[in-house]
C-alpha cells in the first residue's frame, strides 16, 4: 500500500509518519518510511540543489523539473519495487506536491504538470494520502520557531503558501476517497489515533479485496 502525506509548511507530517511507521511495524507491517525531495542517494543530491537558499536565480521551471527528477528515480529505485515486495510505503510528500507548490503556488499551467507528474511516476499514484491541513501562519510560525531546516520555499510570501493550501483543497475534492483531509492544528496524539484508525480501515479493505 502506497500512503502519501500532504500539507502546508508546519503541517507536523514528519512527525507523524515516525510515529505511524513505528504503530504498523509494532504490528507486524514491513513499512518503508521515505520523503520528496529526496528517497534516493540521487534524490537527496537534487534536494540539496533545489532546497538551497543561496539558489535564488532558480526559474519555476527549473525547480519544478527537478522535483519531478527526485521523483523519477525515487518511484523507480525505491517506491515500485517495495510496493512489488508488498511493503507499506510512507512517503512524506509526492506528486501532489508539484501540483500544489509549482501549480497553485507559482503558477505554472497545470495541463502540463499533471503531464510532467504522469512521466515522473509512470502513473504510480497513491492509495491514501492524508492531507495534514493547517493554518499558513500558524504553520510558517512553528517552522521558524521549532529550530528545522529551512528551505527555498519557506522563503516564500504568506500568499504564496495560501494558494498552496487552497490548491491542496482543491486537489482533495476531485478524489475524496484517496484524500482524507485531517485537522493538523490539534495535538499529536489525537492526529496520530485519526491516522491510524483510518490506515488501519483501508489495509482491512485491501486484503478483502
Ligand atoms: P519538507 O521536506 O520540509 O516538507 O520540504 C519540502 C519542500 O519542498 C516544501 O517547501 C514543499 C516543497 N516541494 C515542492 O515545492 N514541490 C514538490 O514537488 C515537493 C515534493 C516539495
Amino acid at each position: 500500500m502506497f500512503v502519501t502525506f500532504e500539507g502546508p509548511e508546519g503541517s507536523g507530517k514528519s512527525s507523524q509518519i515516525v510515529l505511524l511507521a513505528s504503530f504498523l511495524q509494532e504490528n507486524g507491517f514491513t513499512v518503508v518510511r521515505t520523503r520528496e525531495p529526496g528517497g534516493t542517494p540521487i534524490g537527496n543530491e537534487i534536494r540539496a540543489c533545489v532546497h538551497n537558499v543561496a539558489n535564488t536565480a532558480m526559474t519555476p521551471v527549473a525547480e519544478m523539473l527537478l522535483y519531478s527528477a527526485s521523483r523519477a528515480q525515487h518511484v523507480g529505485e525505491l517506491i515500485r519495487p517495495s510496493l512489488t515486495a508488498g511493503k507499506i510505503v510512507l512517503c512524506d510528500r509526492f506528486a501532489d506536491s508539484t501540483i500544489a507548490y509549482q501549480g497553485y503556488g507559482r503558477g505554472l499551467d497545470l495541463a502540463q504538470l499533471h503531464q510532467v507528474t504522469q512521466i515522473a511516476t509512470g502513473g504510480l499514484q497513491p492509495d491514501l494520502t492524508f492531507l495534514l491541513d493547517i493554518d499558513v501562519e500558524v504553520g510558517l510560525a512553528r517552522r521558524t520557531g521549532g529550530g528545522l531546516e529551512m528551505n527555498r520555499l519557506d522563503l516564500e510570501t504568506v500568499q504564496f503558501h495560501q494558494r498552496v493550501r487552497d490548491g491542496y483543497h482543491r486537489l482533495a475534492a476531485t478524489d475524496p476517497f484517496r484524500w482524507v483531509i485531517v485537522d493538523g492544528e490539534r495535538p499529536l496524539p489525537i492526529i496520530q489515533k485519526e491516522l491510524q484508525t483510518e490506515l488501519v480501515t483501508r489495509l482491512k479493505q485491501k486484503i478483502s479485496t
